[in-house]
């Protein structure tokens, strides 16, 4: 399924890894850059026993994979296991600094928020980014500037998580967390999850203006189930519960999609749920690069909202492709 001249390796259609990473740096704001030059020597030792426990066993065993078939079940589970031994040996190696960490992120949170709180659609919807630290540190701020420029265009709430918060999940779980917590307090009508390794790419579409509110949750398809890596939850009673049920499921399978399996196997088993949530057009929400579904309906184009790298922020040469499309984006929206 890779196709040929392509430049990224991917592990397979639709899996979603996003956790790992090579350094602890992650956040962008003054208080995070000031975390960081402090601790610049010290992230040099980090970083490299962080290539040491974390990179080479994951390049090695992505290596290990079978790249033209969809791995099984039980690659699935590696992968898995995977991430959280590498979530678990990095939140080691940064013993003593993580509530440094965790501090500045919570500066962060607490300014996102307060710079937002005023603005004019803020009761309306919030965007809801979980940095994950240990990962991304390469483009993961970055990608932060891109939501929050976003969410100040519009007049949006913004909203950083640590990814930290939990570790005895993988990271992508406090999604589900993140998003019960925000709820409860009760600020915004609407919350949207965007996952890191998605850009928003046209700023002059209005998020707001695709809520709707016969439904609790609005989400696309890709090419093989619905995708959480861009998905609206309505603040109600309704979604907390069902986040709630998405939580108790950390089993299902596939376990590399963590949250997102979950999701989808109650969305098919449970005729209830289908009436809660929206499917709307992937490309509405959460365009992929042609390497992952290579459907019309998929692919991005130029002024779609968002586009989604599920799966490939491990591939050789994510980090600087990802910035590439910030980049861009910030270019052709006049940032
Ligand atoms: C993390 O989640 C587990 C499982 O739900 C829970 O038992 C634990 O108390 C949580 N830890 C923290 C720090 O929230
Ligand atoms: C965003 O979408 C609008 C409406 O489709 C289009 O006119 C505009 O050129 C797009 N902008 C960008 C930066 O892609």
């Amino acid at each position: 399924m890779a196709q040929s001249g392509a430049k990224l390796r991917f592990l397979r259609k639709g899996r979603r890894p996003r956790h790992g990473g090579t350094a602890p740096s992650f956040s962008m704001t003054e208080a995070a850059k000031h975390a960081e030059s402090t601790g610049s020597r010290r992230r040099l030792l980090v970083l490299a026993t962080a290539v040491l426990v974390i990179v080479v066993p994951a390049v090695l065993f992505v290596g290990l994979l079978p790249r033209d078939e969809g791995a099984g079940p039980r690659q699935l589970r590696l992968i898995n296991e995977l991430a959280l031994r590498r979530q678990e040996a990095l939140a080691e190696s940064l013993r003593g600094q993580v509530a440094e960490l965790q501090a500045a992120v919570a500066a962060a949170e607490r300014k996102a928020e307060a710079a937002t709180q005023r603005a004019a659609n803020y009761d309306t919807l919030a965007l809801l980014v979980v940095n994950a630290p240990p990962g991304y540190p390469l483009w993961g701020p970055q990608s932060v500037e891109n939501k929050y420029q976003y969410a100040r265009r519009h007049g949006y709430g913004f909203l950083l998580e640590n990814g930290l918060l939990n570790t005895s999940r993988p990271a992508a779980w406090t999604k589900v967390k993140a998003l019960q917590t925000h709820m409860r307090m009760g600020h915004h009508k609407w919350l949207w999850s965007i996952d890191m390794d998605a850009v928003i790419t046209n700023f002059s579409i209005e998020a707001h203006k695709l809520l709707d509110d016969r439904f609790d949750v609005i989400v696309s398809p890709d090419c093989n189930v619905l995708n959480t890596g861009s998905i609206f939850f309505k603040a109600s009673e309704w979604s907390l519960q069902f986040l709630q049920r998405i939580w108790e499921r950390e089993f299902d399978e596939p376990r590399a999609w963590w949250e997102n399996a979950a999701f989808v196997n109650l969305h098919n088993e449970d005729e209830e749920v289908r009436r809660h949530v929206k499917v709307v057009e992937q490309r509405a929400i959460n365009a992929y690069p042609p390497i992952i579904c290579n459907r019309e309906s998929s692919n991005w184009q130029p002024g779609d909202f968002v586009i989604h790298y599920p799966s490939l922020s491990h591939s050789e040469g994510f980090p600087e492709m990802i910035k590439q499309k910030i980049k861009e984006a910030a270019e052709l929206n006049g940032l």
